[in-house]
């Protein structure tokens, strides 16, 4: 299948909990100037929340793009520690993550919560990713498709199909996130084949249109090959994303 050419193919560093103020300040002079040339990849950092004010500035002269790991579904008010979409729009954020698999396990984040989130997201101006994924145990007894399809369809109910595509789908198996254990680029390739054809069944021209990242264990090895796929648009990194030669690397690699 010919590779689909809508977009550039984009990657997103997820930092997690990762990085201080001296850390992030030279793992950023290693990679801009090294993705400044990159042809047809747009590269976008997610940083802890502490530090976005921080990197915003050392971003201001390149390419690359900020985002955010997490944010609050409502606007304001009596919510102790907790970020707002709009806050984030404040901060120079254009893309915030939701439903990242540790904050589904960790912060009991259900599909009802993430989908309040997308839509803040969409309505502050940035665009959501939406991460979905299977554990190793569903994956074993042969549910990857209908648990991605449920975290999907969670989000599709609240905000339609236009505004779904809006933003960005990661697909992350949960067995492979920080594992060192990666999907095979087949295995990766079924389950985004599988997504849009869901998504192709809600409305084909945005199906067509909408980025389907994969993440989990994406490395400097590996990243060619996963982002060859004809549904794959990218990757969302994580581990390999702390170290500048590996993301240079998967940067490099995605480029068309
Ligand atoms: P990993 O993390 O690349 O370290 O597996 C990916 C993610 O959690 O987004």
């Amino acid at each position: 299948m010919a590779k689909r050419l809508t977009h550039n193919t984009l990657i997103i560093g997820n930092w997690k909990m990762n990085g201080d103020t001296a850390r992030n300040e030279v793992l950023l002079s290693e990679l801009l100037p090294a993705l400044s040339n990159l042809k047809g990849v747009d590269v976008v950092v997610c940083p802890p929340l502490p530090y976005l004010s921080q990197v915003v500035h050392l971003l201001a002269p390149s390419n690359v793009v900020l985002g955010a790991q997490n944010l609050n579904h409502q606007t304001a008010g009596a919510h102790t520690g907790e970020t707002s979409a709009g806050m984030l729009v404040d901060l120079g954020c254009h893309y915030v993550l939701v439903g990242h698999s540790e904050r589904r396990a960790f912060h009991g984040e259900h599909d009802e919560w993430v989908a309040a989130k997308f839509a803040a997201a969409l309505g502050a101006g940035m665009v959501p990713v939406l991460c979905v994924g299977e554990t190793f145990a569903q994956r074993q007894v042969h549910e990857t498709e209908s648990v991605v399809t449920s975290q999907l369809n969670a989000v599709l109910q609240r905000v339609g199909i236009d505004q779904l595509c809006r933003g960005v789908i990661a697909y992350e198996p949960v067995w492979a996130i920080g594992t060192g254990e990666t999907a095979s680029p087949e295995q990766a390739q079924a389950v985004h084949q599988h997504i849009r054809q869901w998504l192709t069944l809600q409305n084909a021209k945005q199906a067509a249109d909408c980025r389907i990242l994969y993440g989990g264990s994406v490395n400097a090895r590996n990243a060619e090959k996963l982002f060859s796929q004809p549904d794959i648009d990218g990757g969302l990194i994580g581990g390999a994303s702390l170290d500048a030669t590996s993301f240079i690397a998967v940067c490099v690699a995605a480029q068309r």
